[in-house]
């Protein structure tokens, strides 16, 4: 959508001004009606197609000092998520970001009913870009899965800090990892190099033979670890929100409202991009534990295309549902496992090679499958589990 930054600019004073108008009419417990930007109360008589009634979706976008940027996240934020994968990441930043430098990679164990499985992320720098990099690898093998399934739906979501609740699974598989030393080792970095950006990213595993039915109920980890590391980051003061970037690729949702409208409220620069019919950040709706709503913090970057170069994309000016993607019915795996029209586990398998021609997605990603959403109601939304990928960035200028 920002064809140019003036009229990015532009339509941001604009959704600056209705946004206020569109608090109000909430608070006055009317609905705000988006095709005149007018309050419309909550009247029946007057008729109006699309109408926001949360107050997270009266229409805003980022200003544009923290305008979305297709090429950074293409070209620089993919290596640091793909290096995650390996044992090795060096590996795959001597290739895409020579001068960025593994620090020490860790694993925790993750699961309380599995002694096999593993979380695992690394710390990094750049002296010549001035960066640290925080990157956590995702979901890991069918044990792994299992637990979040199970844990994810049992336990449903505990409360975080005083801005809401997140998904306990997740939460306890953040502790670990970052207990466990990532976190110890940030401090290090951050105490040898203050002033510099720092970038965390997470991922995880998409590989196809993972492709398997399995019936999970939205629970995808790295995109949950991400968002906490983020909330975490800037609530027990190791950065200032402002100072982050917070990127996540194919998130599913895992946090209440109170949470989505704080982080929202809180971090200016904050995308969840989405490609296509990709199913898993439409799910899931609801934690039938706590019997609460779901939501997605802003800001949704949709491609629904390829991905390729050049591709379009839209700056959803609503955070959830009913709007942007989640208005798609129709789903899809494929649309999960490429995002930046590439294979990215096959890309950093082969260490991520500087030619990404051969790493572009082997299957169409027109594959769609058929799912029925229950919206709102009691019953988890079930789907086939693949995988999503995941980047915080933090940005410390
Ligand atoms: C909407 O309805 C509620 C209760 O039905 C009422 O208290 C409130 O005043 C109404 N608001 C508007 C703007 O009509
Ligand atoms: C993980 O658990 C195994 C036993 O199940 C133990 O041997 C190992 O030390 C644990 N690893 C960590 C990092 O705690
Ligand atoms: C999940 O909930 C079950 C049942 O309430 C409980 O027995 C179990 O210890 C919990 N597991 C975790 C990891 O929180
Ligand atoms: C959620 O709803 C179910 C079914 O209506 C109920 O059994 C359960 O006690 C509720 N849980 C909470 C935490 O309110
Ligand atoms: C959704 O799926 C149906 C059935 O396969 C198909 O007819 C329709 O064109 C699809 N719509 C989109 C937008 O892909």
């Amino acid at each position: 959508m920002p064809a140019s930054p003036a009229a990015y600019l532009l339509l941001h004073l604009f959704l600056r001004l209705t946004a206020k108008t569109c608090y109000e009419c909430l608070i006055d417990g009317g609905q705000f009606c988006l095709e005149n930007n007018k309050c419309i109360g909550n009247s029946t008589e007057i008729k109006c197609e699309k109408s926001v009634d949360l107050s997270i979706n009266c229409p805003s976008v980022p200003a544009l000092q923290y305008a979305y940027d297709d090429e950074f996240v293409r070209y620089t934020v993919l290596p640091v998520i793909a290096a995650a994968r390996r044992p090795d990441p060096q590996v795959c930043l001597d290739n895409q970001l020579p001068t960025m430098k593994a620090f020490k990679r860790r694993e925790a164990n993750c699961s309380s009913l599995f002694s096999d499985v593993k979380c695992a992320g690394y710390t990094g720098y750049d002296e010549t870009r001035k960066l640290i990099v925080l990157s956590i690898r995702g979901s890991h093998g069918v044990h792994q899965y299992y637990d979040l399934w199970k844990i994810g739906n049992q336990n449903g979501t505990i409360p975080f800090f005083d801005v809401g609740r997140v998904t306990k699974v997740f939460h306890d598989n953040f502790e670990s990892l970052w207990f466990g030393g990532l976190g110890e080792d940030l401090h290090h970095l951050i105490k040898t190099y203050p002033d510099f950006e720092i970038w965390v990213g997470g991922q995880t595993d998409i590989q196809t033979d993972n492709f398997f039915q399995f019936q999970i109920t939205g629970y995808s980890m790295g995109a949950s670890l991400a968002l906490i590391t983020s909330a975490y980051m800037a609530l027990t003061g190791m950065s200032h929100p402002h100072n982050m970037k917070v990127i996540l690729l194919g998130c599913p949702r895992c946090t209440d409202y109170q949470f989505a409208m704080w982080h929202s409220m809180n971090f200016p620069y904050s995308y969840h991009i989405i490609h296509a019919h990709d199913y898993a950040p439409r799910v899931p709706f609801f934690d039938n534990i706590d019997n609460i709503s779901l939501y997605h913090p802003r800001t949704e970057v949709w491609y629904n295309n390829e991905m390729k170069e050049g591709d379009g994309y839209i700056i959803c000016e609503q955070a959830d549902q009913p709007f942007c993607s989640s208005q798609i019915q129709n789903l899809s795996t494929p649309d999960h496992m490429h995002y930046f029209n590439m294979d990215i586990t096959r890309w950093a398998d082969h260490g991520c090679p500087k030619n990404r021609e051969d790493f572009k997605p082997i299957f169409g990603t027109h594959q769609r499958i058929i799912f029925e959403e229950e919206k709102g109601n009691s019953s988890p939304v079930n789907y086939q589990f693949v995988l999503a990928v995941i980047t915080v960035l933090f940005n410390f200028i």
